[in-house]
């Protein structure tokens, strides 16, 4: 969709629906209120009837009101005006999305802006509204025979702008939301193709596709006999049992001085999780195509950062394998060294994430990096810790864990902090290796964290487990949700120099 601003009497304005707010207890936004005057008083009337209540999540079309210039107006519901806050205004903005997808407008004009909401600028307004409108503008329909028929129409959407000095933060909102929702877009893609398509050699593909599209951007593939000769043993020991070759994908973008330390982004990149020899239950197993979740957000949120043209230096690493059981794949009670000389008892060969993860750990130390997150989903366990609501965040560094929550919080993608206490690192110990590759069923999320910081020593390290987070498997929006990509762009925005 494209986006723009406008400001002045929105009754006189060429659009094709008009979006506007009306609160509990039919009390009308500024908009609103404009709108019933200019129609001699039809809105009041309308909600006199009682057909929307101002209810958050509640919406109504209303067709050729008289003195309106726009054939349609879409009133939404906004809830109580004193309790509106950043939830709230991302359930309205979504539902308005919703409503107007039903419809047949080409152009909107979104009339959002001028709700208060507590402690939020129009910046924060017109990025969230951006944001959530492609959001809910995404469809999957890469692998239909045929498209879908009553697709969106909707091509334009302008915001009104209460105040003509709007208009700058307004328009950088806008170009900000722009870059993100690419990134989330190409996150939710990579994350929804089949695993019969998306491949370890499909993500590498893409990622070179992306140094095509953006000259900031170059892409290096290794392949297994490079990972080899880096002794990359736990990775290699992951897709063995595959007969799709595993892949280092690593992405650079380079924004910044040629001698500022890059951000390194880590993505678990499981095309598919069968578990291995420790096969996987049946009945939920189809999920685990959603395994690279990860490495979508590295691949989604370097695409955002090009596109935006940060001047930073970012390293996206994806760890891309197939995790699949056969004569050749490894065993439960296989031992293999890792890259960084420490070896490992597989114990269970679905615990293969933090094996791939820890040899991408110790290959990106050469980069010096400024900072280093991975993101994985890891664990079952975290799901039942945290749900769908937040990602689990564990960190080496208590500066880093507060700039990703606030980036979190700022974006509404949010993480919440799990403790990483040498207390539980001793449920990782084995008879014969250095350690093993799971921690028994307690706290299983945080012993799988406490596996990757015996890799992470060096550097300053975040671990985000976005097992509950990165996809809905199930329900009317089935499919990758795109995070974290929202909070690892804002997290990098935020890194930008002052001027
Ligand atoms: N990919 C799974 C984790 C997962 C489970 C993600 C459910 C999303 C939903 C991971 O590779 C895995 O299998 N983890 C095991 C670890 C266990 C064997 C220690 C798990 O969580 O059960
Ligand atoms: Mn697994
Ligand atoms: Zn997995």
């Amino acid at each position: 969709m494209e986006y723009g601003t406008k400001v002045g009497n929105a009754a006189k304005t060429r659009t094709q629906c008009i979006v506007t707010g009306v609160y509990e207890d039919h009390q009308l936004s500024a908009t609103a209120d404009l709108l019933d005057k200019a129609s001699e008083g039809y809105i009041k009337k309308v909600l006199r009837r009682d057909d929307i209540q101002g209810k958050a999540g509640q919406s109504l079309v209303l067709h050729e009101v008289p003195g309106v210039n726009a054939p349609r107006i879409l009133l939404v519901g906004l809830g109580k005006a004193d309790t509106m806050d950043a939830a709230r205004y991302l359930q309205v903005a979504s539902t308005g999305i919703g409503a107007l997808k039903a419809t047949k407008a080409r152009t909107a004009l979104g009339c959002l802006l001028e709700v208060d909401v507590k402690g939020k600028s129009v910046y924060w307004k017109a990025r969230r509204l951006v944001e959530q409108f492609e959001a809910g503008a995404y469809q999957f329909n890469e692998m239909r025979g045929k498209p879908p028929e009553n697709g969106m129409v909707l091509e334009t959407m302008d915001l009104q702008l209460p105040d003509k000095e709007d208009q700058d933060p307004a328009v950088t909102a806008i170009d900000d939301a722009a870059a993100v929702a690419t990134g989330i877009n190409a996150a939710k893609d990579l994350g929804n193709t089949p695993s019969n398509v998306c491949t370890p050699s499909y993500i590498a593909e893409n990622a070179q596709e992306l140094a095509v599209e953006y000259g900031s951007i170059t892409t290096t593939v290794l392949e297994e006999k490079d990972m080899e000769k880096l002794g990359m043993g736990a990775f290699l020991a992951v897709s063995r049992g595959s007969d799709e070759p595993a892949r280092l994908i690593i992405m650079e973008h380079k924004g910044g001085k040629p001698k500022d330390a890059p951000y390194v982004l880590v993505g678990k990149g499981i095309t598919f999780d069968t578990g291995g020899i420790s096969l996987k239950p049946a009945q939920t197993m189809y999920e685990m195509i959603y395994d690279m979740c990860g490495a979508a957000s590295v691949f989604g949120t370097l695409q955002a950062v090009a596109e935006r043209g940060l001047p930073i230096n970012v390293v996206g690493v994806i760890a891309a394998a197939e995790n699949m059981p056969s004569g050749k794949a490894s065993r439960p009670g296989d031992i293999v060294k890792t890259m960084s000389g420490q070896t490992v008892e597989i114990l269970n060969t679905d615990a293969e994430g933090r094996l791939v993860l820890c040899d991408a750990l110790t290959y990106i130390g050469k980069y010096k990096p400024a900072t280093v997150v991975d993101i994985a989903t890891l664990t079952g366990a975290c799901v039942i810790a945290l749900g769908a609501h937040a990602s689990g965040l564990y960190a080496n560094d208590d500066g880093l864990a507060g700039e990703l929550l606030a980036a979190g919080e700022e974006t509404r993608d949010r993480a919440w902090r799990m403790p990483l206490w040498e207390d539980y690192q001793t449920q990782l110990k084995s008879a014969f290796a250095d350690f093993a590759n799971i921690g028994g069923r307690e706290a299983g999320s945080i012993t799988a964290a406490c596996y990757l910081s015996r890799f992470t020593k060096n550097y300053r390290w975040a671990h985000l487990d976005i097992a509950g987070t990165a996809y809905k498997a199930n329900g009317a929006n089935k499919g990758a949700t795109g995070r974290p990509v929202g909070l690892l762009t804002q997290y990098l925005m935020d890194r930008v120099p002052a001027e």
